[in-house]
């Protein structure tokens, strides 16, 4: 079997606001393949961050596709224009939308990749009839709307599911993870099914983002 490919895709959540030109510079050169960016609203989680000016922005000076994670009530208006504003990657959680195959196909026909994404809470069984329709599954390993958060343990089993389920569809859907991963528990995750890794104060909390990219996606190797 071929190897799997590992995206790290640093949270700028964790970030320095002031300053995310060169922390996206920084993570750059460290071998992140991936930029996430997390947009709340203050309705869905209890926190709110940034919106499409800022990926608009952010489109201009990042080499890496950026990964919008929108955590908004009625993202279906939304997602769409977070591809126009130039994110390559939106995903949505199944908890906040009716009609999320309407709103996948949307992401797609605007030229994204559509992800689906999962609250801690929310069980596998949920993405099932939506999976074909989407390009990748984000599996939340703490409820969102805050960095730094302690990894659930039971997320790994999670991951295990959902790969299964993948394969018995014979679908080509990755799985991505997010919440309190770090250079102890990417390996777990890896190993379980996970392809993408997202993570924040495990990097931009470090006084040497770039290195903790490279720390972390060398975590991984031999558990692809
Ligand atoms: C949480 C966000 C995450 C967050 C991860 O709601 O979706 O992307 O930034 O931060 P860490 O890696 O610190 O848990
Ligand atoms: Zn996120």
């Amino acid at each position: 079997m071929s190897k799997r490919n590992i995206d790290i895709a640093p949270s700028i959540l964790s970030a320095d606001f002031a300053r995310l030109g060169e922390e996206i510079q920084a993570v750059e050169r460290g071998g992140a393949t991936i930029l996430h960016v997390d947009v709340m609203d203050g309705h869905f989680v209890p926190n709110i961050t940034i919106g499409l000016p800022v990926v608009k922005s952010l489109a201009k000076v990042t080499h890496i596709p950026i990964d919008a994670h929108l955590m908004i009530s009625e993202p279906g208006i939304y997602a769409a224009q977070f591809v126009s504003a130039g994110a390559k990657m939106v995903s949505v959680h199944v908890e906040t939308d009716p009609n999320l195959h309407r709103t996948l196909m949307s992401i797609k026909s605007t030229g994204g990749q559509a992800g689906v994404v999962l609250n801690p809470a929310t069980p596998v069984s949920a993405v099932e009839e939506v999976l074909q329709f989407a390009d990748y599954v984000l599996v939340m390993s703490v409820n969102p709307g805050f960095g730094g958060q302690q990894f659930i343990p039971q997320s790994i089993e999670k991951i295990r599911r959902l790969r299964q389920l993948i394969l018995e569809k014979q679908l080509n859907v990755r799985i991505e993870i997010d919440g309190g991963i770090d250079k102890n528990n990417a390996g777990k995750v890896v190993e379980a099914g996970a392809e993408i890794l997202v993570a924040g104060s495990a990097i931009f909390g470090t006084a040497d983002p770039e290195n903790a990219v490279k720390e972390l996606k060398n975590s991984t190797m031999q558990w692809v």
